[in-house]
């Protein structure tokens, strides 16, 4: 038999267009792992409207996360085609691989703006289904809301403490994604 290696969670960093899927499906193919993108499960599960999707991603990345920390501790590499703006997401789903015996790895891509927005601009014309249509207004707020990873994080940094009054970052996780189980108990 052979002797297995750790699996890894692979986690997509980046603003939309970037080419998180494109990197993910490369990783699918390269390494055997189960790739998980949301958008592909969000119109089959809850349909076209846009305007109805409030809140349903997150239950929807809840449960992802889940069954990404059992095919871990399956021994099976997992992607998360997540995106991930905030730190304390990535640190959350950092601490979750932890737990589940696997290594880490954070794919942060980054392009030149107006080629990002020309991409996701071709992206939503041939998969409307998949995303939304995103005027240059939408653009500009995604940037202020996306804290790109700093040169520390992306060095696998120890990982700080999990935000007052959580007991820990599977403990926070559950509280971000409310369809996430206390993993840690
Ligand atoms: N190297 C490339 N050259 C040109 N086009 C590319 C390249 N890589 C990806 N694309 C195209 O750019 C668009 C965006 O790529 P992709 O879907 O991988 O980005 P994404 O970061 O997953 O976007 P989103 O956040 O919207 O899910 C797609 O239409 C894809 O086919
Ligand atoms: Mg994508």
């Amino acid at each position: 038999m052979p002797v297995s290696s750790r699996p890894t969670l692979h986690l997509t960093v980046g603003l939309p267009g970037v080419g998180k899927t494109t990197r993910a499906r490369e990783l699918e193919r390269a390494c055997g792992a189960l790739r998980l993108t949301p958008d592909e499960w969000m119109a089959p599960l809850f349909g076209l409207r846009w305007a109805d999707f409030g809140g349903k991603r997150d239950v929807l990345e809840g449960r992802l996360v889940w069954v990404g920390h059992q095919v871990l501790r399956a021994g099976v590499s997992v992607i998360l085609d997540f995106g991930c703006w905030s730190p304390d997401e990535r640190y959350a789903l950092r601490a979750i691989a932890d737990l589940a015996g696997a290594d880490f790895e954070l794919h942060y891509l980054t392009l030149p703006e107006d080629e990002r927005v020309e991409r996701a601009t071709a992206r939503w014309r041939r998969a409307p289904e998949e995303i939304f249509e995103m005027t240059d207004e939408d653009h500009a707020r995604f940037h202020g809301l996306f804290s790109p990873p700093t040169a520390e994080e992306l060095q696998g940094c120890s990982l700080p403490p999990p935000p007052t009054p959580f007991e820990s970052w599977p403990a926070w996780a559950s509280d971000r994604w409310p369809t996430l189980p206390r993993l840690d108990r």
